[in-house]
């Protein structure tokens, strides 16, 4: 039986778009190790994921691109938030890759990392509801 996945979007500050798939249960951070992203090339904050995971950085920052999946996710731990709050270019839709886990729902998440985060802070842009 093969694995379950979802398609998941991760766009560079460009607007360069790379489609993976990501297995359920896998978290964010995870698949973009995995899948060897080099959006911004991988000395690039998002792919150290400084802490593994460990909630204790806001490097794996992330900005949910539509608010239709932004409101699919599990809210963010006070941890979670925390953290966040550390992160550069905060957005409504931020939330840190290590703690977005692939569920079903979730297929067709488009993510901007986090130097595309800087560049929309700049442009004032904001994820609007639909
Ligand atoms: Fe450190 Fe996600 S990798 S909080």
């Amino acid at each position: 039986e093969q694995e379950e996945t979802i398609s998941v979007t991760f766009v560079s500050k460009d607007g360069e778009e790379t489609q993976i798939r990501v297995p359920i249960g896998m978290s964010m951070l995870e698949a973009a190790h995995e899948n060897d992203l080099e959006l911004e090339g991988k000395n690039h904050d998002f792919f150290v994921g400084a802490c593994e995971g460990s909630l204790a950085c806001s490097t794996c920052h992330v900005i949910v691109m539509d608010m239709e999946y932004y409101n699919k996710l599990e809210d963010p731990t006070d941890e979670e938030n925390d953290m966040l709050d550390l992160a550069f270019g905060l957005t409504e839709t931020s939330r840190l890759g290590c703690q977005i886990v692939a569920r079903p729902e979730l297929d067709g998440i488009r993510l901007a990392i986090p130097a595309a985060t800087r560049n929309f802070a700049v442009d004032g842009y904001v994820a609007k509801p639909h």
